[in-house]
C-alpha cells in the first residue's frame, strides 16, 4: 500500500490554507455556518455556475478563492442529507480523499444543513478516506506513474462539533479499515511474492496485536489425516501450510465462533489445467483466507470482546510429476473419501480438511467459510453479492442484515438432498464435482459434508473478492470484501 493519509479531527476554527471541503445537501443547500468561510461571497455564484446540485459524489471547484489564501475551495454534494446512513457517510470520505488530489492539506467541514452529523458519522467519513485511498503500488518504480498522486502524503483534517468523541470512534474504525486493506494487500499480491510460507509469515504478524497463531506444516498435517487438503498441494513446489489464529476477547468459558478460509494462492487447475486466459487472476484464489486474516486484524485492532478463531488452508495448485490426478481418490481427515474428477476444484478440497479440523478442535458457535470457490457463481450473481450457503436461518438472516448494513451483500442461494445427491461417487464417499448444473450449489452441498450440525454458513465470493469493480471507497483490484461484513456480524450479535 503505497500511501496511508494522516487524518486528524478539529473544531471547524478559521482555516487558512490548503483544499477547503464543504459538503451541501441535495435540497439543502449549505449550511449556514459555510458563509463563514467564504468571505467574498462567491459560493453561490459559482455553484451556480457549475449546474451544481448537490447530487451524491458531484463537486464543484473553485481555483484560489479571491480573499483568502485557500488553493481550493470544493464543495462536495452529499445527496439529501436524511438518507445519509453508515455506507453514505464512507462514500462522502472516498470522494473527499478524491476531491484532495495533489493537496498536501485537507480540510473537510462536517457541517450538514438540516442534519447535525455525529462523531460516529465523523469517523466514517475519515474511514471512507483511508480505504479510497489505497492504492497496489509498490512494484511501480515510477512514482509518478501510479494513478497520477506522486508519493505525496495528504494530511486530512476531519472539522467536527465533537472532535476527541469522533477520534475515539475513529480509533476503531481504524482497525478495520486496517484489516481491510491488509486483505487487499494480500489478494493483490503475485503468488512468486506471496505463498503459503509467506502468506503464514503475514498472519503470524497479527500476534503483535495480541492475536495467537499457530502455524502447521506439512508434517503436521500429514499426522491429522489431511489428505484432502494434501492432494491439491502435492504438485507444488512449495509445501502447504494452516494456520490457526486466536483472538480471545471474550469470557473464557466461551465457546469461539470460527472463520475459515481457502487459501488457493495460485490455482492453476492442477492436470485439469485452467485456460490461458485470465489464469494471472488465479492469484487471487486466497481471498477467502485474506478476509479471514483481515478480519482477525480487525477485531484484535479494535478489541472486540468475543472470542474468535480463524483457520485458513494455505496452498498451491501446480502440476508437476508429483501432482495428483483426476481419478486419484484421497481420505480426509473426517475419514471419508473422495474421488478427485477434476483437480481444478481445489477449493472444496482445502476446506473439507480445514472446516472438518476447525469443527473437531474447538466446537464453535458457528462456522462461516469465506472462498472464491467457484466461476458459477459468477454467472448466478455477477460481482455484486456473494453467494450465502446455509444449514442455519438464523445465521443466514443475520449474515443477510450485516451485508445490508455494511454494503457487502450476500445472496442466499438453496441447498438440499436433490443437490447433495449430485456428488455422490461410483468408486468413493463423494466426487469433487457435480456436473453441469449448479455449480455453486454442488461445491456448498460438497462443504457441508464436513461441518456436521455445527451451524455453518459458506460465501462463495469468487465474483466479490478480486477482479473488483471500482466504487466510491475502492479503486483496486482486490476489494477485500468480507472483513466489514464479518466484523459488523460479530459487533452486533456476538460481543459483550
Ligand atoms: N478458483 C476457482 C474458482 C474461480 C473462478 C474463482 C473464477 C474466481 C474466479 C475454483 O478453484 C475453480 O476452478 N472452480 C471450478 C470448479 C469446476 C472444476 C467444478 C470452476 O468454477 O470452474
Ligand atoms: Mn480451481
Ligand atoms: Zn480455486
Amino acid at each position: 500500500m503505497s500511501r496511508t493519509p494522516a487524518i486528524s479531527f478539529a473544531k471547524p476554527s478559521s482555516i487558512s490554507e490548503g483544499v477547503l471541503v464543504l459538503l451541501s445537501g441535495e435540497e439543502t443547500g449549505l449550511a449556514a455556518s459555510a458563509a463563514g468561510h467564504d468571505p467574498q461571497g462567491v459560493l453561490p455564484r459559482a455553484v451556480e455556475a457549475a449546474s451544481f446540485k448537490g447530487k451524491m459524489g458531484t463537486s464543484a471547484d473553485i481555483l484560489a478563492p479571491h480573499g483568502t489564501a485557500l488553493d481550493r475551495l470544493v464543495v462536495l454534494g452529499i445527496g439529501k442529507p436524511s438518507a445519509l446512513d453508515e455506507q453514505a457517510w464512507l462514500k462522502v470520505g472516498g470522494a473527499v480523499q478524491t476531491a484532495a488530489r495533489k493537496a498536501k492539506k485537507v480540510t473537510v467541514i462536517l457541517d450538514v444543513a438540516g442534519a447535525e452529523a455525529s462523531s460516529t458519522e465523523a469517523a466514517q467519513l475519515a474511514m471512507g478516506i483511508l480505504l479510497r485511498a489505497y492504492t497496489f503500488d509498490k512494484y511501480k518504480t515510477r512514482k509518478d506513474d501510479a494513478n497520477g498522486d506522486g508519493d505525496k502524503e495528504t494530511a486530512f483534517v476531519v472539522a467536527c462539533a465533537d472532535p476527541a468523541g469522533a477520534k475515539k470512534k475513529f480509533a476503531e474504525l481504524e482497525g478495520i479499515a486496517g484489516g481491510v486493506l491488509l486483505a487487499r494487500d494480500l489478494v493483490n499480491e503475485p503468488a512468486n511474492i506471496l505463498g503459503p510460507l509467506e502468506f503464514a509469515a503475514k498472519a503470524k504478524e497479527l500476534e503483535s496485536l495480541g492475536v495467537e497463531v499457530e502455524i502447521l506444516h506439512d508434517a503436521d498435517m500429514e499426522k491429522l489425516g489431511m489428505g484432502a487438503l494434501l492432494g491439491v498441494a502435492q504438485g507444488s513446489e512449495r509445501p502447504a501450510r494452516m494456520v490457526v489464529m486466536k483472538w480471545n476477547g471474550g469470557k473464557a468459558k466461551d465457546k469461539p465462533v470460527a472463520f475459515v478460509g481457502k487459501g488457493v494462492v495460485f490455482d492453476s487447475g492442477g492436470i485439469s489445467i485452467k485456460p490461458a486466459a485470465g489464469m494471472e487472476d488465479m492469484k487471487g484464489d486466497m481471498g477467502g483466507a485474506a478476509a479471514v486474516t483481515g478480519l482477525m486484524h480487525a477485531l484484535a485492532a479494535r478489541k472486540a470482546k468475543a472470542n474468535v478463531v480463524g483457520i485458513i488452508g494455505l496452498v498451491e495448485n501446480m502440476l508437476d510429476g508429483k501432482a495428483q490426478r483426476p481419478g486419484d481418490i484421497v481420505t480426509s481427515m473426517s475419514g471419508q473419501t473422495i474421488e478427485v474428477l477434476n483437480t481444478d476444484a481445489e477449493g472444496r478440497l482445502v476446506l473439507a480438511d480445514a472446516l472438518w479440523y476447525c469443527n473437531d478442535r474447538f466446537e464453535p458457535r458457528f462456522m462461516i467459510n469465506l472462498a472464491t470457490l467457484t466461476g458459477a457463481i459468477l454467472i448466478a450473481l455477477g460481482q455484486h453479492h456473494a453467494g450465502l450457503f446455509s444449514n442455519n436461518d438464523e445465521l443466514a438472516g443475520r449474515l443477510f442484515e450485516a451485508g445490508q448494513a455494511t454494503g457487502e451483500k450476500v445472496w442466499r442461494m438453496p441447498m438440499g438432498p436433490d443437490y447433495d445427491k449430485l456428488i455422490d461417487s461410483k468408486n468413493a464417499d463423494m466426487k469433487n464435482i457435480g456436473g453441469r448444473h449448479a455449480g455453486a450449489i454442488t461445491a456448498a452441498q460438497f462443504l457441508q459434508r464436513f461441518v456436521k450440525d455445527t451451524p455453518w454458513a459458506h460465501l462463495d465470493v469468487a465474483g466479490t473478492a478480486m477482479g473488483s469493480p471500482t466504487n466510491e471507497i475502492s479503486q483496486t483490484w482486490a476489494s477485500g470484501y468480507g472483513v466489514r461484513l464479518l466484523d459488523r456480524l460479530v459487533r452486533d450479535h456476538y460481543e459483550g
